[in-house]
């Protein structure tokens, strides 16, 4: 029989999808570059070799796949996709789909989609997130391209997708790039919901002075709450860890440098482009960005000292109860300006994507997969029209009853000079999204002065200059 799917790229992430596939029953037909990877590959796969078909030629490759040939393609983003599709494209016959399940920027899944466009080849742009575990035994899965194409792979892609309370976290979610802009804007979202965490440790390590073992206790404590997620559970598990080498924690002999790979900056990217404000995101990305700056912080640190004042609230239940909430509500204000994000862009380009949709797939093999995407879902399903998540009912029912939390531990930080620039983002979101007269007046005010720029009344009388007399700009 010939397989259900091909699979191009064997390193981890690939590997691990296709021995998925098989699992769930499929007859996979594999490739790479390297033979001796897919031969290695093949003998390695104890019982599920005999659903997988490995190829050593590209020829061969196509030839194994039933068509209309749905091909994965899994390997390092950008130019090598660009490269695997010009080398398979001459196999290919019409009706065949090549699926990109790299992290691709949206706007290169768009324009491979629409190269593709009237060739008879058709493009999927798929997101999968869940690293190498979630890849084996059940990614949550974004599709974008044509619906048609989708109906083709839906049965593997929803078999081998992990599930929440029976249903797959698979879903096409609309054309082109719209798999792999969700995508991003869930590593977005991860960025926010690391920092944050990473900010939370940081009061405890630095104005509380908890070792990590005891941060990692408060953290497993937490998972058992309404911060429930595998983010939060994994930083307990890697906060208890012992380095073997000196013995002491493990995260205090590693680097204070984070790296990235451009998602999360993608996402800050699209967001200044659409005018859609996601400071928790923007702050989590320029937090790594200034990570990476050890030496001048080093440099810094010589120059100004550590300014300490001793943090204004005594460690307790209390105290606690604060830092968990306060989490919790700058985790709200991260999915609320994550969701926004994405709102703007199914306009921009013409997706129509589904909120609830989006919040249900994500709600487990995600990285950001939670109990609190769960209620996302009700919140979204039950106020689809919302222009944000924090004014429906639910959400804002959470955010009055946690947001003092958040402003007592933001200036509490700021007092002890703890950095929470994730945190601090947050709020000052909240604070200025419902303002309803904010303080842009006077930015109006300037404006008009030096440029001439006009303004809008307040009673909408038409009379858009000031009388700003000498030295203002001529109207
Ligand atoms: C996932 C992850 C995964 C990876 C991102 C972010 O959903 O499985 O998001 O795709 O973590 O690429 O990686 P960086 O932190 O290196 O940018």
């Amino acid at each position: 029989a010939q397989a259900e799917i091909g699979l191009i790229g064997l390193g981890v992430m690939g590997a691990n999808l296709a021995l998925n596939i098989a699992e769930k029953g499929h007859r996979v037909a594999v490739f790479n570059r390297t033979p001796d990877k897919t031969r290695h590959f093949f003998e390695t796969a104890g019982d599920l070799a005999e659903r997988i078909v490995p190829c050593e030629t590209i020829e061969a490759f196509v030839a194994a796949i039933r068509p209309p040939r749905p091909v994965i393609i899994m390997i390092k983003a950008g130019d090598p996709v660009d490269q695997q599709m010009a080398a398979l494209m001459p196999h290919l016959s019409a009706g065949d789909i090549m699926i990109d399940a790299g992290n691709a920027n949206f706007r290169d899944t768009r324009a491979r989609f629409q190269r593709l466009e009237g060739s008879g080849l058709t493009f999927i742009g798929m997101g999968v997130s869940g690293g190498e575990e979630g890849a084996r035994h059940g990614p949550s899965i974004m599709v974008g391209g044509t619906p048609e194409s989708y109906a083709r792979v839906e049965k593997v892609l929803t078999s081998i997708a992990a599930r929440f309370d029976d249903e797959p976290c698979c879903a096409w979610l609309g054309s082109d790039g719209a798999g792999h802009f969700v995508k991003t804007i869930h590593n977005g979202i991860e960025y926010a919901d690391m920092q944050m965490i990473a900010e939370i440790y940081g009061i405890l390590r630095d104005g509380l002075g908890k070792s990590a073992t005891e941060i990692g206790d408060i953290f497993v404590d937490w998972n058992k709450g309404r911060l429930n997620s595998y983010l939060i559970e994994i930083t307990g598990t890697v906060l208890a860890a012992a380095d073997p080498l000196t013995g002491k924690p493990m995260v205090d002999v590693i680097l204070d440098k984070a790296g990235q790979k451009g998602t999360g900056k993608w996402s800050v990217i699209e967001a200044q482009e659409m005018g859609v404000p996601a400071t928790a995101i923007e702050a989590a990305v320029a937090a790594r960005s200034l990570s990476a700056l050890k030496a001048e912080r080093e440099r810094a640190e010589a120059l100004f000292g550590v300014e300490t004042a001793a943090f204004p609230t005594a460690f307790g239940p209390e105290l606690l109860k604060d830092l968990e909430l306060a989490l919790f509500a700058a985790k709200i204000g991260a999915y609320a300006q994550g969701f926004a994000v994405m709102a703007e862009a199914s306009r921009e380009y013409g997706w129509s994507l589904p909120m609830p949709v989006i919040a249900k797939i994500w709600r487990a093999g995600c990285i950001i997969r939670s109990q609190f995407l769960d209620e996302i879902t009700t919140a979204f399903t039950a106020a689809p029209d919302s222009a944000n998540l924090i004014l429906t009912p639910a959400f804002s029912a959470m955010v009055r009853e946690t947001l003092p939390s958040l402003r007592r531990i933001v200036s509490a930080a700021a007092a002890s000079g703890l950095p929470v620039p994730a945190l601090a983002s947050a709020l000052a979101w909240f604070e200025a999204y419902k303002r309803a007269r904010g303080t842009a007046n006077l930015i109006q005010a300037q404006r008009d002065f030096f440029g001439a720029h006009g303004f809008e009344r307040v009673d909408g009388i038409d009379r858009p200059h000031g009388p700003w007399g000498s030295g203002a700009a001529q109207q």
